[in-house]
């Protein structure tokens, strides 16, 4: 499995990904630039991520901390999410992410 990753400066990635691992997890260990401050407990928002067009109707749709938290962004627009609320699974396979300026450590 892989997901596709564009950092802040418009670099794209290919991450080898693990089925259960939060994509935020993968994005980490592969040492991209997302900071991801509170280690995944949906309290920070340095995880944020823009998920590519058909990608956004794949995903679960989002609980009310993870809205709340991206309200506190200055950069949240439509298909916003926080990457550690994104759990890999086979029909994420090949997902194309952009990190958000937020997420920059
Ligand atoms: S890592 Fe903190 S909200 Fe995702």
């Amino acid at each position: 499995m892989q997901i596709n990753v564009t950092d802040q400066n418009g670099k794209r990635h290919e991450l080898e990904a693990i089925e259960g691992w939060q994509i935020m997890e993968i994005i980490r260990d592969y040492g991209l630039p997302i900071k991801a401050e509170c280690g995944g407990s949906c309290c920070c928002a340095t995880c944020h991520v823009y998920v590519t067009g058909d990608w956004l109707d794949k995903l679960y749709p989002m609980r009310d901390d993870e809205d709340d938290m991206l309200d506190e962004t200055f950069d949240r627009e439509d298909n916003s999410r926080l990457s550690c609320q994104l759990i890999m699974s086979e029909e994420l396979d090949g997902i194309e992410l952009t990190l958000s300026d937020g997420a920059r450590p």
